[in-house]
């Protein structure tokens, strides 16, 4: 029998609640089980390799992000909205970039049979070659291998395209954009999308509040799950955003003073919140996902001084700390 997403694409593609996204990804999950049956990954796949700018997550890993079934539904939505909408003409075909594709290529290989391979030119690049071993065999297995112009193993954040990009799809990220390479990699590649081009995500946006960590709800990423959405109040603040205009050498961000409180005994965290705006109206929000749970940055007790501030630094290695005012 021919493996096909047919059916499941088009169950995600119109899931309209959270349980609906959750139960076609599972789906798109078993297909992808069926083809890796045949395409077995190499035994190294666990090693993730860190580069300037953050860790590439190793294959085995870079699997598992399937199973965010939010973060997978809405991003697919995007990619296939993105696909319909860009109109080349002459002939000439969609330029496709998907950076940091992992091993399933898991935001455009479940949509291709809605397309023909006249259409676009799709460059899959990835860190570690097993992944780029694997995306190849499974474009074959599924006679997609027309719809792909190159399979590059190499550091996104050092590659140069050539031709102008019109959709590059890139989700190399973790929570509060720590520990992985997104920063560095959106502000490399953003500069070789065509003006109107699209980025996928579109924008990613951090804010900060005092809170009970330990009682927030928590995504786990894993297929069973329905995530608890936290809605954003009053309350937080707007850090920053990245999206295809980011640009600086080495891109740094240091908030306002925040003031400590005069009674944190219920809020003794300072945590940063991620929303990924995925396309219009559709974002993904804080906890439903795993790159879009809370990050907690220090504790208010360990503040000596009445105020601070927060620091984010992409490269060397994205992270945050808290810098005291006195
Ligand atoms: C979070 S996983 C996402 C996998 C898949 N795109 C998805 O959305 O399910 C990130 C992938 O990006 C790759 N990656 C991270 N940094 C990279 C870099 N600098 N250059 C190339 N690939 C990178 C990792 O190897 C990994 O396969």
């Amino acid at each position: 029998m021919k493996t096909t997403f047919s059916p499941c694409i088009n169950r995600l593609l119109h899931s309209k609640t959270p349980s609906e996204e959750v139960a076609s990804v599972k789906e798109v999950g078993q297909i992808y089980s069926q083809l890796l049956n045949q395409i077995s990954l190499d035994k190294n796949s666990i090693d993730q390799t860190t580069i300037a700018g953050g860790v590439a997550l190793s294959p085995q890993h870079a699997m598992d992000c399937l199973h965010d079934s939010i973060r997978t539904a809405r991003l697919l939505k995007r990619v296939f909205k993105a696909l319909k909408s860009v109109k080349k003409n002459n002939g000439a075909k969609i330029e496709i970039l998907y950076a940091g594709c992992g091993p399933l290529a898991t935001l455009i290989m479940p949509l291709l049979h809605l397309f023909s391979s006249k259409e676009m030119s799709i460059t899959l690049l990835d860190i570690h070659s097993e992944s780029i071993n694997s995306v190849r065999n499974i474009a074959y297995k599924l006679q997609y291998q027309d719809f792909f112009k190159d399979f590059i193993v190499c550091d996104a954040t050092q590659y140069s395209h050539g031709n102008p990009i019109d959709i590059l799809i890139t989700e190399t990220m973790d929570k509060a954009l720590t520990k992985e390479p997104q920063v560095t990699i959106t502000k490399h590649l953003s500069s070789q999308i065509r003006k109107d081009g699209i980025l996928i995500p579109e924008k990613i946006t951090l804010y900060h509040n005092h809170t009970f960590f330990a009682k927030l709800p928590k995504a786990i990423g894993k297929d069973s799950e329905i995530p608890i959405r936290l809605n954003l109040t009053k309350e937080e603040t707007e850090l920053f955003s990245i999206d295809k205009n980011i640009n600086g050498e080495n891109f740094n961000y240091q908030s306002d003073v925040i003031q400590v409180p005069e009674n944190f005994r219920n809020t003794p965290d300072i945590c940063i919140y991620t929303t990924i705006k995925v396309f219009d109206d559709v974002i993904l929000y804080p906890c439903e996902s795993l790159i879009t749970n809370p990050y907690c940055i220090h504790n208010l007790h360990s503040i000596e001084d009445d105020s601070y501030k927060l620091v984010y630094a992409s490269y060397p290695q994205p992270s945050w700390s808290v810098k005291e005012t006195i």
